[in-house]
């Protein structure tokens, strides 16, 4: 049985990050399993700057944004001899194995760590966007979806008083998911996503009969992904007021949908994932990621995730989009 795993937290942080480290640490130290925890994702397993994760050094932690450990872009296969320094790391602190949260970036290092060097790793799907192969949901997300709501709400008053077109831009590189969830809890009368792209005339179309039906706020909400398809945001709100004559303000949401501490919801989800990556772990299914499925929590092969994205579904992009008024 594993004596000491690592834990490391990679890519974009993420509301709910602590709450895997919590769950993990719980779980392998009722086991007898000690935890090094890297800081600042790669970098410091391959500088060596890590910290040793106990209960008592992980208290407090559950509801806070954020990763205690810290993370960074970038990956060890950007070095010819990466791989190489990992594996040393991981004999030199006694690792049975490495728990790697991370996102789609993080999780294909992951795979390619398993794949080429044979590296005992677990990976762990993190992102607001929602869009990682093989789980039904990431932790994060339904934070990130609750504040882009919050935000919506907010900005219908100021929209209506001024008979107004606002767009919110909302997180979601390469899917649509926070801007289709977003869309419709915040009651925009529009979801631009980059899996539909929609041309100016459309949306246009679509705002003057929603306006035209009595309200005096429309709020389109606009994925970043769908976003870039038009050039930029300020361009999108120029050509669709010219489209629909009505007054057009932006929003780009950005980082403050992935500040701040996680719903009830990411808490306990997010601890779930941390409690089967232990488990995971203990029972040596290296290679893997956790995931929920069908409402459990499961393991995949990080094959079937790595260099995947989760695109928006069509039947929750066709749910979402019918229930906008
Ligand atoms: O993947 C999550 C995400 O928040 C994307 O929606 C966004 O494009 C990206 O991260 C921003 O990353 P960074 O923190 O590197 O600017």
């Amino acid at each position: 049985m594993a004596t000491r795993i690592g834990i490391l937290t990679g890519g974009g942080d993420c509301p709910g990050l602590n709450a895997v480290i919590r769950g993990a640490v719980a779980v392998l130290s009722a086991a007898g399993v000690e935890m090094t925890g890297f800081h600042d994702a790669w970098d410091g397993v391959l500088e060596d700057r890590y910290s040793v994760l106990t209960p008592a050094s992980v208290l407090g932690i559950i509801h806070k944004g954020g990763t205690v450990l810290g993370t960074r872009r970038g990956s060890p296969l950007d070095f010819s001899d990466g791989p190489d320094v990992v594996r040393k790391r991981m004999q030199q602190h006694g690792l049975d194995g490495l728990i790697v949260v991370g996102g789609n970036g993080s999780l294909t290092v992951a795979h390619k760590l398993r794949d080429l060097a044979g590296l005992n790793v677990i990976g762990v799907p993190k992102t607001i966007d929602n869009d990682i192969q093989g789980t039904d949901v990431c932790f994060g997300f339904n934070t990130a979806v609750q504040i882009a709501t919050d935000a919506i709400d907010r900005l219908h008053t100021t929209s209506e008083s001024h008979d107004r077109i606002i767009i919110v831009e909302v997180m979601g590189r390469d899917a649509g998911w926070i801007a289709a969830h977003a869309a419709l809890a915040g009651g925009a009368c529009a979801v631009l996503v980059p899996e539909h792209p929609q041309s100016v005339e459309e949306l246009s179309r679509l705002v003057r009969t929603h306006h035209g039906a009595g309200r005096t706020s429309s709020i389109v909400v606009a994925a970043e992904g769908a976003v870039k398809s038009y050039g930029s945001l300020s361009r999108l709100a120029d050509e669709l007021a010219l489209g629909t004559g009505i007054e057009t303000r932006t929003v780009a949401l950005g980082y403050v949908q992935r500040g701040g501490t996680p719903t009830a919801y990411d808490r306990v989800l997010a601890s779930a994932y941390g409690v089967a990556a232990a488990d995971a772990a203990l029972q040596g299914a290296w290679g893997s990621m956790t995931a929920l499925v069908g409402g459990h929590m499961s393991g995949v092969d990080l094959s079937e995730v790595a260099g995947k994205t989760r695109l928006l579904d069509e039947a929750t992009y066709d749910t979402m989009r019918r229930a906008l008024i």
